[in-house]
């Protein structure tokens, strides 16, 4: 059974959505262990309730990005990780931990990209930008992550209508609700059945 290994800083609802998936079996695959850069994110709570292996790794411990990154790697490769997932995780990843899970790391973005992707565009902030902009749709992406950011290829995405009134959180809770957490399951699926090149 694939194992999984996700990196999440904040709320932890996509970690969720793959805890539901494999839950109610919808998902063939286990989560190996969870690690966060934050030590009060929800998403090491969400873990813990479900008996899911749980770390918090403090980046500002480490001087040097390659001893982060193989800090992290060491963690998921005890557990025997067969694809990292990124689930709203902050910290940059480095080319040492890219390399050692290469074509194995795979990140969910609350935008289509390339829109409203790259540098500084996270979270509630991706939502803030595609309000600024006027669009009328957006909606999310799976993809792989390579040495850059939010620019491996693409996996999955999906559109999400922006209505009227919508504020940065109504449109990432209906980006979430209609997209992120079918999105991720599924590609996480797609991995696992082999039908990812
Ligand atoms: C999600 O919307 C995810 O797409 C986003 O952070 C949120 C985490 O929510 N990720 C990025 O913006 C990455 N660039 P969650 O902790 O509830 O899953």
């Amino acid at each position: 059974m694939l194992k999984i290994g996700v990196l999440a800083s904040g709320g932890g609802t996509n970690l969720q959505a793959l805890i539901d998936a494999i839950e109610s079996k919808s998902l063939a695959a286990e989560i190996a262990a969870v690690i966060s850069g934050n030590p009060a994110a929800y998403a090491l709570e969400r873990a813990k309730r479900h008996d899911i292996m749980s770390y918090y790794v403090k980046k500002g411990s480490y001087t040097a990005q390659d001893d982060y990154d193989k800090a992290l790697a060491d963690i998921f490769n005890r557990h025997g990780v067969d694809l990292v997932v990124l689930a709203g995780f902050l910290p940059i990843l480095g080319p040492a931990f890219i390399r050692e899970f290469e074509r194995r790391v795979i990140n969910i973005h609350p935008s289509l990209i390339p829109a409203f992707c790259g540098k500084g565009y996270y979270g509630i902030k991706v939502h803030e930008a595609a309000l600024a902009s006027g669009v009328k749709v957006t909606g999310a992406t799976v993809h792989f992550v390579d040495e850059g950011t939010d620019s491996g290829p693409i996996i999955l995405q999906k559109a999400v209508e922006v209505k009227d009134g919508d504020t940065p959180e109504s449109l990432q809770r209906r980006v979430m609700e209609e997209a992120e957490w079918i999105l991720l399951p599924k590609a996480v699926g797609m991995f696992a059945e082999g039908l990812l090149k």
